[in-house]
């Protein structure tokens, strides 16, 4: 037995052991989930256990579990490298040993933690890429992109890259030097958007937005009828930056009618809140694996209507990049007899598609259930802190939290001391709310009730810990009462249906 299930045995409960020690049931929690009783408490176990655990068992187990690194030395310390070892020329301070990222809980705005089916998927042998059987595999991707994308769109398919070159793809494809582009902007990704705009030779027109708010639909209107030879229109379905969502549907709608192809970047909305391309009439739209998905970062499905390949056919200037040409890529992803295009990335496909099979066995719409009952669940506790949002409740992403910090908090400390102390990651804000503002994200295998549960109970005992007036049971109660709520809403739904 550890020292922390040792405390457990000897006191009876995690919650016992809580009490004796004063602290948050979390804390406790947190040392049962990582196996080790962080160092610093050696002196107290040994006090409060009366010598039944010894101060050198929790820091040499501590020091196992979770060695210190020292990130640099000085040059010719004692314990750098021999000059004889052949690494000392590019690594002279240190001794490199097999990498081995810690547990942690992962609550920020991607990546999220990854489903052990999708890891251990990953880890199967390599195949060629023009193997029959990964060709077989490819196939069956495809499908289930088109279900996470509810499409029939035969272009669909991942690219080998972030959800940043599905945003260039888009671009580099749809957008010929000198064409005017509308890049409607609310927050840091609709800033990317315009900037992939701009290098592409477009013409661009911003519609911009407060951050925090979403796209105005009647701005775009006015924005097309004074620019009617717009091309393209590129919009963010649900902006990370801001945990703000947009009306696709209705944007697309306005954009049809004033005969402009769309631009839709899902990154942070697919799997976890309705992406319907068909219905919406979506023209172009790309996305990221490591976010509601729930995958390894570095690939990004996209799919493109019939009108954007045809579109991109006609082009008369040649495509500037090798690489992100659709025309050339159409060969590999596109082809029954696939040849040769790059090198794709075999093991992280083989992990997309359990991790799309995982959405297909819950079931799409039952994901986007989830994201918003837990989304309800962590609201409730967050605002019993006095926490407040930094959107309107209607446009509120459930996959992506964005909390107004409080007055007088170094936000940055809580960010800190949620890893250190609990292995807790949560986002912090970018641009102009740097500083302002908390992200939690509550995406895909991460949207789970126990990660609700240990983010309430961390954040509110290290908000407690600096002074701040806030109850940690409070929180969990308000949180516990949604589910509560949810629980009977859905019986008597389920009732109803009978
Ligand atoms: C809305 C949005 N678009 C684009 C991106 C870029 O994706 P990636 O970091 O995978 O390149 C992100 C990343 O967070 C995002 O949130």
């Amino acid at each position: 037995m550890n020292c922390a299930e040792q405390l457990v045995d000897l006191f009876g409960s995690q919650a016992d052991v809580a009490r004796a020690f004063r602290l948050d049931r979390a804390v406790v929690h947190n040392w049962v989930k990582t196996g080790y009783v962080p160092a610093r408490w050696a002196g107290e176990v040994e006090r409060i256990t009366q010598g039944r655990i010894s101060a050198l068992e929790v820091i040499n187990e501590a020091s196992a579990k979770n060695p210190v690194r020292v990130k640099s030395r000085p040059e010719h310390h004692p314990f750098g490298l021999s000059e004889s070892d052949p690494m000392s020329q590019y690594a002279p301070t240190k001794r490199i040993q097999s990498f081995h990222p810690p547990q942690r809980t992962l609550m920020g705005p991607g990546p999220t933690e990854i489903h052990p089916r999708v890891l251990t998927t990953m880890s199967q042998p390599a195949i060629g890429y023009l193997d029959p059987v990964f060709v077989e595999m490819m196939e069956e991707l495809k499908s289930l992109l088109r279900y996470v994308y509810q499409t029939k769109n035969a272009l669909t398919f991942p690219l080998s890259g972030p959800g940043s070159v599905g945003m260039e793809y888009c671009f580099v494809n749809m957008v010929s030097p000198g064409d005017k582009v509308i890049v409607c902007q609310n927050g840091v990704f609709g800033g990317r958007m315009l900037e992939n705009a701009v290098r592409c030779g477009g013409v661009p027109v911003v519609v911009e937005d407060k951050w925090g708010e979403p796209v105005d639909p009647q701005k775009l209107e006015d924005a097309l009828k004074k620019n009617r030879d717009a091309k393209v229109v590129g919009f963010v379905h649900a902006e990370t930056s801001t945990g703000s969502s947009s009306d696709a549907k209705l944007l697309t709608q306005i954009a049809h009618k004033h005969g402009a192809l769309v631009i839709v970047d899902a990154v942070t909305s697919l799997g976890g809140s309705p992406v319907k391309v068909d219905e919406w009439e979506i023209d172009a739209i790309y996305s990221a694996s490591q976010k509601c998905l729930s995958c390894t970062p570095g690939l990004s499905p996209v799919s493109f209507s019939q009108r954007v390949v045809d579109h991109v056919k006609l082009r008369k200037d040649k495509i500037h990049s090798w690489f992100m040409d659709m025309n050339l890529l159409l060969g590999y992803w596109n082809a029954t007899t696939r040849t040769y295009h790059h090198t794709a990335p075999t093991n992280s496909l083989f992990a997309l598609h359990e991790a799309l099979l995982l959405i297909r066995e819950e079931g799409l719409e039952n994901s986007w259930a989830r994201h918003h009952r837990h989304h309800v669940a962590l609201k409730a506790g967050l605002e019993a802190m006095g926490l407040r949002f930094l959107v309107k409740p209607e446009h509120q992403l459930p996959q992506m939290n964005a909390v107004l910090c409080p007055e007088g908090v170094n936000e940055e400390e809580v960010r800190r001391t949620l890893l250190n102390e609990f292995g807790l990651e949560i986002g912090a804000g970018l641009g102009p709310l740097k500083g302002k503002v908390w992200r939690f994200g509550l995406m895909g295998y991460s949207c789970r009730p126990d990660n609700v549960m240990l983010c309430l109970s961390a954040l509110g005992s290290v908000l407690s810990d600096m002074g701040l007036a806030v109850h940690v049971g409070d929180a969990e109660a308000a949180a516990h009462g949604a589910y509560a709520q949810m629980h009977v809403k859905d019986a008597q739904r389920k009732k109803r249906a009978a």
